[in-house]
């Protein structure tokens, strides 16, 4: 009677990765019980998922081809664009997301466009990169998504995002921006699923430095200006503290992202005896909602959602 949180199917969000072909299922090795599904298989998961009370999920796609600018990204033909429609065809209630990035689309696995510096360096070029994701954007808005979520952390692409929506006719289409994210090395196990490794360097020139609390509060509001409509904090656990406080600065709706390091650590430490899996995800998805978070992205969507 007198407990403050409960965590329920309705707040959770499950992440899928789509791979061209038919009846495919391969398993990621760092992820038990997570695959690289066909967009048949997606919609099956979809709809069993869509059974046991989830009502939302986020795709992430593995394309056939990669190129130095992410073309993929925006083909319309492309294995995330099928599995929207695919899904909102076969479960229409489902909130479909979108994760919009180039990291899986570019054959240098960098989240943006790359160019050379007057040294000879590399960086990834902050503003031609909004253009393109823009553009993947618009296109998974085409195929029917409710919800894109950029996920790159270039500046300036929520506002392009937006811009580029509302002129094409897709005002309603929400925008959850992945505001706080951190340069983590807690996605290892997400960039063998997504196949999405950097060839070099690593994304620290864009994703947040883990040192850093007060810059997340700056990123979050950059983005409420830009016309975010949710937020979200990335990853979860170890940030704990961060989602809190954006939570008391911003009245937006808050996500949470319990990545792909958090959901090895707990299968990792099951499959040994470790720990029992059912409880310690059950008090770490009631601890990021504690913490203030209205929507938790997580592997463990299904089976928790199974097991209340
Ligand atoms: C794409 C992206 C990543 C994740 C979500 N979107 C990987 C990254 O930034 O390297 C990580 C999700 C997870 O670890 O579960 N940029």
């Amino acid at each position: 009677m007198v407990r403050e949180t409960e965590v329920t199917p309705r707040d959770l969000v499950a992440p899928l990765f789509v791979i061209h072909g038919r009846d495919v299922r391969n398993p990621v090795g760092s992820m038990p019980g997570v695959f690289q599904l066909s967009v048949d298989r997606v919609v099956a998961e979809a709809r069993e998922l869509w059974s046991v009370g989830v009502p939302s999920v986020i795709l992430f796609g593995i394309p056939e081809t990669k190129d130095a600018v992410g073309t993929p990204a925006f083909d319309d033909g492309g294995p995330v664009a099928r599995a929207v429609r695919a899904i909102k065809d076969g479960v229409p209630d489902m909130v479909v997301m979108t994760d919009v990035c180039l990291c899986e689309y570019t054959d240098h696995g960098h989240c943006g466009l790359l160019v050379k510096d007057r040294h000879g360096h590399t960086h990834v070029d902050n503003d031609p990169t909004l253009d393109v994701l823009a553009r993947e954007a618009l296109c998974h808005a085409r195929a029917g998504a409710d919800v894109v979520a950029p996920s790159d952390m270039m500046d300036g692409r929520v506002g392009a995002i937006r811009r580029a929506l509302d002129g094409e006719g897709f005002a309603d289409v929400a925008l959850l921006s992945y505001a706080v994210k951190y340069a983590s090395g807690f996605y290892g196990p997400f960039r063998d699923a997504a196949g999405s490794t950097p060839s070099f360097g690593d994304r620290r020139a864009y994703q947040m430095d883990p040192a850093n609390q007060r810059e997340a509060i700056r990123e979050a509001l950059l983005d409420v200006e830009e016309g975010a409509d949710m937020l979200m904090v990335k990853p979860a656990l170890p940030y704990l503290d961060v989602l809190a406080r954006v939570r008391d600065a911003v009245d937006l709706p808050l996500a949470a992202y319990n990545v792909s390091g958090e959901y090895a650590m707990i299968k990792a430490a099951a499959a040994n005896g470790w720990l029992d899996e059912a409880r310690v995800v059950r008090e770490t998805l009631t601890a990021i909602k504690r913490a203030g978070a209205d929507l938790i992205l997580t592997y463990f969507a299904k089976d928790f959602a199974r097991s209340i």
